[in-house]
């Protein structure tokens, strides 16, 4: 029985060592690779799995990123969506802690884009306008009168090329997309490439990056919903939230900032110690109100670090903590205002109001028409890079 088991290991050692995987749309190429002993310590694997094929015919796949404690990751080519995140909870049991969908039809069917990367410009353009060189260009108005997200087909609803990389202890998936000049309106022929990589200190690290042919606008972000209580029949409102933010960005009733900047102090808005999500989020507040809870653009404390803590959520029953690093000026919190208990949950039933959170990191909402945002323009020759970390732990 033991001989078995040992060489049961030893087997799936050697398979994982000997399968350095390279995908490249349907191309693969398989490398053999020798491994010491350290290596092994520190095995982390990459699986690929058929998704499903889009309405427009073109095939999707799932690509599994596991590290060596277990923690895992599940990332489809449609819009680079994280389908599931497993990390542990302070028993060391495994769950998965996003919301998402089984099936590549309920993505492609409606999706508030759960787990997607957005682009080329996440968050609001007021009015799906804006202006380069004085040349004016039209995007798609898909949220009121505002253009969100991309637009009508962005980013989250593209097939991305994969390359799967294996490190000695990291896995990474490289996703490439070519937007074409004018798609969605948008100038430029913009080359993306994300890439998300998974270590063995149970950080998943995404990294953007963007080049054009033409000066264009980019504000690349990640819009997964987490609920670190891994159940998604549960609010997250006992979530403990912090913040690192002495200001945040007021908006109209179309969530367009209205130029002007507040302090949080003696706002619901102050999360700078940890605040349990549910604490004000029903406090009469008109900023609430137009938000219909958060959905706000926080400006992030102590920019000139570069690389920094952006934002951390708690849950104490669980013990799970996610820390959010980043380079980016702003982040984006939303409490799943907009879910209403219409779209199928993956483990059964329908995903209620406020079952999910998203920090978004990212620059500033409608900064092309925004005077004193910083700028989001991208020249040809130039090249966008933006880094944010999820780091999981127990406390
Ligand atoms: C926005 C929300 C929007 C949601 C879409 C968030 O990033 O801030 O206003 O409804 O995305 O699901």
């Amino acid at each position: 029985m033991n001989i078995q088991k040992n060489y049961m290991v030893g087997f799936a050692i050697m398979l994982f060592a000997s399968l350095n995987i390279q995908c490249k749309g349907n191309q693969k190429e398989e490398k053999s690779t020798e491994v010491t002993d350290t290596q092994k310590m520190e095995i982390a694997t990459i699986e690929k799995t058929a998704f499903g094929t889009t309405p427009e015919g073109e095939s999707v796949d799932k690509y599994t990123l596991k590290n060596q404690k277990g923690m895992e990751v599940a990332i489809i080519t449609y819009g680079g969506i994280i389908t599931s995140l497993k990390v542990p909870n302070k028993d060391n049991v495994y769950e998965d802690v996003v919301l998402g969908y089984d099936s590549l039809a309920k993505y492609t069917k409606s999706s508030p884009y759960f787990g997607a990367i957005i682009g080329r410009y996440g968050n609001r353009i007021a009015k799906g306008k804006f202006s380069l060189d004085g040349k004016e260009y039209k995007l798609a108005t898909n949220d009121g009168p505002n253009h969100l997200h991309g637009g009508a087909k962005g980013f989250d609803k593209v097939v991305w090329t994969a390359v799967a990389i294996k490190g000695d202890s990291t896995a990474s998936l490289k996703l490439t997309y070519l937007s074409k000049d004018l798609e969605e309106g948008y100038p430029g022929n913009l080359k993306a490439v994300v890439t998300y990589t998974l270590t063995n200190d149970n950080v998943l690290e995404v990294l953007y990056e963007a080049t054009t042919d033409k000066k264009t606008i980019v504000n690349l972000t990640q819009h997964s919903y987490f609920n670190l209580s891994a159940n998604f029949s549960k609010t997250i409102l006992d979530h403990e939230i912090a913040i690192n933010a002495d200001t945040f960005i007021p908006v109209d009733a179309t969530l367009i900032p209205t130029g002007k900047l507040t302090d949080v102090t003696n706002t619901p808005f102050d999360f700078r110690a940890a605040k349990v999500i549910g604490k004000d989020i029903e406090a009469k507040d008109d900023q609430l109100k137009k938000g219909l809870g958060y959905d706000h653009c926080w400006i992030l404390n102590n920019q000139n670090e570069g690389f920094k803590l952006a934002a951390s959520a708690y849950h104490p029953e669980s013990g799970r903590l996610l820390e959010i690093y980043s380079d980016e000026p702003g982040i984006q919190f939303y409490t799943g205002n907009f879910l209403d208990g219409t779209l199928p949950s993956k483990t059964g039933g329908t995903y209620a109001h406020r079952t999910g959170f998203c920090l978004e990191t990212q620059h500033y909402p409608d900064s092309p028409n925004q005077k004193y945002f910083p700028s989001t323009v991208l020249n040809p020759g130039e090249k966008y890079t933006s880094k944010t970390s999820f780091k999981f732990s127990v406390k």
